[in-house]
């Protein structure tokens, strides 16, 4: 079966079909930059352009950049405020005219990865970590999702860990590779003792350069780029519309 997958960030927002069957794009992707303050209108406006580009009829899945309990967002920290409380799962529905199904960017990402990418197979404790614009998280147990988890909202050095150590804030403060690994590896060191995993998935835009930061780790955990790299979000977004 075939299922649109978007993936909305806080800098593009990309989607493809794909088969769920498979985890396979069945085209190459479209992607649009997320209009300024990314408030609820235009960034619905662009799944339906997206949608329309592919003449989309069928289920669409999104991951979307915040906690999401049965399609309503309930807290806002790199996207306008007034997502807050809405039902994202009505709002593109109705403006693409097909069904969607909203989840958390990290979680749905991290479904792609525990199906067809790194975490396939692996049982116990698995954290898919997405770095972007902020930081996602998704632990798994047993190939388990505990939904929404935000830890990238961990506290570190008094700040929120995604102004620390997400891929935005490296190329913000231009920090070198060396630089960079050493906070992601503070904040790695802190979801270890808090979880002791067996897996650290690195997600996001940066695991494409992934030999030049995760050698320079040092956890105890095995640290292993996602295998769909930047594509998880789209694949996972897609899979997410067969249930969790
Ligand atoms: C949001 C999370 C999201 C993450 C990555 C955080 O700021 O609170 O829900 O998964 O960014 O986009």
């Amino acid at each position: 079966m075939d299922v649109l997958g978007i993936d909305v960030g806080g800098s593009g927002i990309k989607g493809a079909p794909v088969n769920i069957k498979t985890g396979e794009l069945l085209a190459e992707r479209v992607r649009i930059k997320t209009p300024k303050k990314a408030e609820p209108g235009p960034v619905a406006k662009v799944a339906a352009e997206i949608a329309a580009s592919f003449n989309w009829r069928g289920p669409i899945g999104i991951g979307f950049p915040a906690p999401i309990k049965h399609g309503v967002v309930m807290m806002a920290a790199n996207i306008s405020q007034k997502w807050v409380g809405m039902d994202a799962d009505k709002l593109f529905t109705n403006i693409t005219g097909n069904s969607c199904k909203v989840g958390n960017d990290a979680d749905v990402a991290g479904f792609a990865e525990m199906k067809f990418g790194a975490g396939k197979g692996n049982s116990g404790t698995v954290i898919m970590i997405t770095l972007g614009t902020g930081i996602g998280t998704a632990i798994f147990y047993n190939g388990h999702l505990l939904p929404n988890t935000e830890f990238g909202h961990l506290d570190m050095d008094g700040k929120d860990a995604e102004h620390r150590a997400a891929d935005s804030v490296r190329e913000q403060e231009n920090l070198s590779w060396k630089k960079y690994a050493k906070r992601l590896n503070a904040y790695l060191n802190q979801m270890e003792k808090l979880f002791w995993p067996d897996l650290f998935i690195i997600g996001g835009g940066v695991s494409k350069q992934h030999d030049k930061f995760i050698p320079l780790l040092d956890v105890h955990s095995k640290v292993v780029p996602a295998q769909f790299q930047n594509e998880a979000g789209i694949v996972g977004a897609a899979l997410f519309t067969q249930g969790s």
